[in-house]
């Protein structure tokens, strides 16, 4: 009786805490005309998304590219409101640059939003296989880049109380492939939740972007096994022989066929959460982005390691010392 007198009150609890969660997550900011929006990485990708949304909603969206092209097609494809300018994030003066053209577009308003979205991912592939430089290369422009972007950008999003929406991944949290993109991921969890707790008291809000697998050039399979190769060739012959002849090619068929069924089309799924980050009136501060992200893989890395060890070793080939006979 009395248990049962205890569950539903649990069970009311509950409910009422859901629900208001909800509501609280619904209320939405306005004025977005007087708004500005940085992006980095429009050329393609969630950037390139992200830009044409928030222009159709009206806000004033500033949007750097890497190439002249990626800025033109852009440009052509958006209202007159829209921005571009080009940006490589591991140029410090470049950003400098960046930062003295946004500021005299915004004014005394300051910067609303900040969106450091660009990014890079190969090499990626064993560990053993890497050198030094090809861990820097990513770090530099996913870690080193959007920390560079960030810092110089603050005086401009303190002025505005503004929002910075950081674009991690659920390789934030779960090292399913080696090279430099996993630990620039979780480098970009880290540097975020650092942010966000020292920058609060200034009113500015900090939101982290976990997306699951989309296709993009970045998991272009394509572009991914092109590289592998490049990194088996420059490997020592006894090297190779660890892994055995066929081991490259058995790994570009694994993760082509795991990307093909991993990936999503629907890039909307995470436009849509950096869209909440910037209008809500308390954005979140994790977005998991696409239901493998939501259903697989953030549950997956709340659980003991082994088990994200077993999923990993699922996915790719076993080299040939590694078999059983
Ligand atoms: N797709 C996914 O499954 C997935 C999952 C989790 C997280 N993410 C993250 O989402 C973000 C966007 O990626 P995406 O999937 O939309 O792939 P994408 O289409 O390749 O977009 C990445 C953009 O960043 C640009 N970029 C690369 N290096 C740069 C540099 N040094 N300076 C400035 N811009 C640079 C790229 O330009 P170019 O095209 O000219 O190289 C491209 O426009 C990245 O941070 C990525 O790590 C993607
Ligand atoms: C970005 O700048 C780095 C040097 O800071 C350079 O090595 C790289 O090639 C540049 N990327 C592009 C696509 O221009």
């Amino acid at each position: 009786m009395l248990s049962h007198l205890a569950l539903t009150c649990v069970s009311l609890l509950v409910t009422f805490a859901a629900v208001r969660w909800f509501i609280r997550d619904s209320y939405k900011l306005d004025g977005f005309s007087q708004k500005h929006v940085f992006i980095t990485g429009c050329d393609s990708g969630f950037g390139n998304l992200l830009a044409k949304q928030l222009d159709r909603k009206g806000f004033k969206v500033i949007a750097a590219c890497l190439s002249e092209k990626g800025a033109a097609d852009l440009a052509a494809a958006a209202s007159p409101r829209l921005k571009t300018l080009l940006l490589n994030v591991t140029d410090s003066a470049g950003i400098r640059s960046a930062v003295d053209f946004v500021s005299r577009e915004v004014g005394e308003r300051g910067l609303w939003g900040l969106v450091n979205n660009a990014g890079r991912a190969i090499p990626i592939g064993p560990t053993e296989w890497m050198q030094l430089e090809d861990f820097i290369k990513v770090l530099d422009v996913n870690l080193v880049g959007l920390i560079d972007v960030t810092l110089q950008f603050l005086p401009l999003l303190k002025k505005a109380q503004g929002r910075v929406v950081n674009v991690a991944s659920i390789l934030g949290r779960l090292s399913l492939i080696g090279g430099g993109y996993c630990p620039s991921k979780y480098g970009v969890e880290s540097f975020s939740d650092s942010l966000r707790k020292t920058m609060h008291c200034f009113g500015l809000k900090v939101s982290i972007i976990e997306p699951g697998f989309f296709k993009t050039t970045i998991t272009s399979p394509d572009l991914i096994g092109d590289d592998l190769r490049r990194l088996w060739t420059r490997l020592p012959q006894d090297i190779r022989d660890s892994y055995g002849a066929t081991y490259v090619e058995d790994y570009v068929r694994m993760q082509t066929f795991s990307l093909g069924m991993l990936c999503s089309s629907d890039i909307a799924q995470v436009t849509r959460c950096m869209e909440h980050a910037l209008t809500a009136r308390y954005p979140r501060k994790r977005y998991a982005a696409g239901w493998d992200a939501k259903l697989i893989w953030i549950p997956l890395s709340y659980l003991p390691s082994f088990v994200a060890d077993f999923v990993v070793s699922m996915l790719l080939p076993v080299p040939e010392v590694g078999r059983k006979p």
